[in-house]
Formats: C-alpha cells, structure tokens, sequence
C-alpha cells in the first residue's frame, strides 16, 4: 500500500508536531511504502521570508531523518521539486467547484489567524489534492484538521474521473487521532502560531525551562488535583511508562503534591525520550550534503511517479502534441 503525507516548513518542528503526526508517519515505514515531502509550496500561502523557507525546509528534512526516516526505503523529497505537481493542480483546479473549495474550513480559519486572503491559500486544497493523487496514494496519514482535504481529493478525484475516465485511484485518510492534541505551554494547542512550542530538538536547558513554566492552576500543595485538567499530566502521558503514569495520578488526586515537582519529572522524561535522536541530528548538521543527497534521490524518484501519472492525465484531458 502505498502511504502519503507532506509536511509544511513554517517553522521548527515541536512535539506537538511529533507526537500528532511524524511519530505515526515513521512507524507507517515498517509495513508500507511511504512517500513523504516537504511541502514547501504550501508553505509559501503564509508569505514567509525566502531565508525562513530556505531555513525550515533545511531543519525538516533534518528533524526527519534524525528522528527516523528510513532514507533507504522512504521516498522523500521537497515538494517543488518536482514541479509537475503544479501543472495537475492547474489541470485539477478545473474541475473543482468553486463551492468544494468555499466550504473548506482552513482557509476561514487561518484568514482568522491573520494569514492574507491570498489565492493560493484558498486554492491550496486543490495542490494537496494533486500531491495524493500524482503519486498515486492509498493512504494519508493526517491529523483531524486535514481531513476535510483527504474529501476534497477524493470529490475532485472523482470528478475527473467522470469526465475524463478511470485516471486516479481514491485515497483513503487514516486520521492520527490516537493522541488527542498536545497543549503547548500556555496550555492551548501547541502551535508555531502561538509561540506556545516546545521544540523537539532545542537546547536541553532552556526545553527544562519552558517546562518549568508550563501554566498550570493555583490549587496549593496540599490539595488533590485533577491530572485530567492538567497540562504537565497531559504531557507526561506522552513519555511516562504506564506505570509511572498510574503512580503520577495517584499521586495528583491524593494531594500533598506539587507541581513543579512533576514538571522537573517530565522535563527528565521529556529529554531522555529525545535523547538518541540528538546526536544523530548533530551528525546531520555537520552533513548537510548527506541531506542534500536524500532529498535529491527522492525527488527522482518521487518524479518519475509524476511524471508518468501526469502523462496520463494530459492524454486523458486532451493536451497532445499536434
Ligand atoms: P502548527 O499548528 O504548529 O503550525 P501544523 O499545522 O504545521 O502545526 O501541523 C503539522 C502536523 O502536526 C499536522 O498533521 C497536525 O495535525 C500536527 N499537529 C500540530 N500541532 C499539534 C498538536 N498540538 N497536537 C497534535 N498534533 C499536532
Ligand atoms: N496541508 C498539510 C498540512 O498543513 C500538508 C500537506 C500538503 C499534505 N500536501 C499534503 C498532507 C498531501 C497530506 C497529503 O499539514
């Protein structure tokens, strides 16, 4: 089966990132055939800087293959790339009502993010639509905000389809919803849009001091807590042992607890957990033409894909040589 998803470069990635998305997407290697890149066209709906595209993209690719992507059987690669994916979004965008894309609820809520109600951003479910279906995928593993998208693949899919015949195959979503979503430190969804991440890979010190000021309630010591209510418990299910866990809310609901003293427990775990990775991220660092390699490999790869898929699909709407 043949697995799908990209990732924007808009910033560093967190652990919010990690737990909700790249986590699955890495063990999804061990029994699929995995395609996954860098979605640096879409990134470019929020108008970044070019040095903040250049950045990110760099540490993304890093991020990945330091916490596990396996260059030698994943396909990876940075989305534009392989610029053909534009031209099918182009060719696709004809077919897709405009009402399909008006009912999309990201675009209204990242114009009320304060993103400009640019055309990209409102196009941007018909480039996603061409990213699942120039691959021909199976399968797209995202979290819960993107499954209206995974719909309007299959709708524009299905359209083209019905005019011009059998092309694209269907995608299925599998929706990463095992782990509810990770708050961020001031305790709403963890997000580079509100400057409440935890970086995955930054400095050990200051992850221990961003989780010493998690916000938590003024319930004092002696009294029970309510680990449900609560963000440094809602971390600690991420990186605890179960038994561990247990122990923690026995303690939490029994009262005379603290709760610096499980942010100093989950700032431990917290590191440790990320620990074997950071000294395959510093050997990235110091080999960047390693990543430059990986990422050139899988753009061949990922292009050759493409550009049969795109064939076909220009046969089928007409666009021959004369
Ligand atoms: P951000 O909100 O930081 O901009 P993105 O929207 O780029 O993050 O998310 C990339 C992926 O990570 C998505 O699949 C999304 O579902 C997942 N993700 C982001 N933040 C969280 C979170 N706080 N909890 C769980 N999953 C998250
Ligand atoms: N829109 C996705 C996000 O913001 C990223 C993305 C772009 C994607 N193209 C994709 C995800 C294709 C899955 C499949 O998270």
């Amino acid at each position: 089966m043949r697995v799908l998803s990209g990732i924007q470069p808009t910033g560093r990635l967190h652990i919010g990132n990690f737990f909700g998305a790249m986590r699955q997407h890495l063990q999804l290697q061990a029994e699929h055939d995995c395609f996954y890149f860098i979605a640096d066209y879409h990134a470019l709906t929020s108008n970044p800087t070019p040095a903040e595209v250049a950045e990110h993209t760099l540490n993304v690719a890093m991020d990945y293959i330091a916490l596990g992507l396996d260059t030698k059987k994943t396909v990876f690669w940075r989305q534009s790339d392989v610029p053909e994916v534009t031209e099918l979004a182009w060719i696709l965008s004809c077919v897709t009502p405009m009402g399909l894309l008006q009912r999309c609820t990201s675009y209204k809520d990242k114009i009320a993010q304060g993103l400009s109600p640019n055309h990209g951003l409102f196009a941007y479910p018909v480039l996603q639509a061409a990213d699942i279906l120039i691959y021909r995928t199976d399968l797209v593993p995202v979290g819960a905000d993107q499954k209206q998208h995974i719909e309007v693949t299959r709708d524009i899919a299905a359209r083209f389809n019905n005019a011009y015949g059998e092309v694209f195959n269907l995608p299925a979503e599998r929706i990463l919803e095992q782990v509810a979503v990770v708050p961020g430190t001031d305790g709403r969804k963890m997000s580079k849009s509100y400057g409440n991440t935890i970086e995955i890979f930054e400095p050990e010190k200051s992850v221990r001091k961003k989780i010493m000021r998690i916000v938590t309630d003024s319930t004092p010591l002696e009294r029970p807590k309510d680990p449900d209510k609560c963000n440094v418990f809602a971390l600690l299910k991420l990186v605890a042992s179960t038994d561990e866990l247990t122990a923690w809310e026995n303690r939490y609901r029994s009262g005379g607890m603290g709760y610096g003293e499980a942010k100093k427990r989950l700032a431990e775990l917290m590191i440790d957990y990320f620990k074997p990775f950071r000294q395959k991220r510093t050997d990235i660092e110091n080999d960047i033409d390693y990543v430059k390699k990986v990422l050139a490999d899988g753009a061949e790869w990922a292009g050759a894909v493409a550009a049969e898929t795109l064939a076909d699909v220009r046969k089928a709407v007409g666009l021959r040589r004369i």
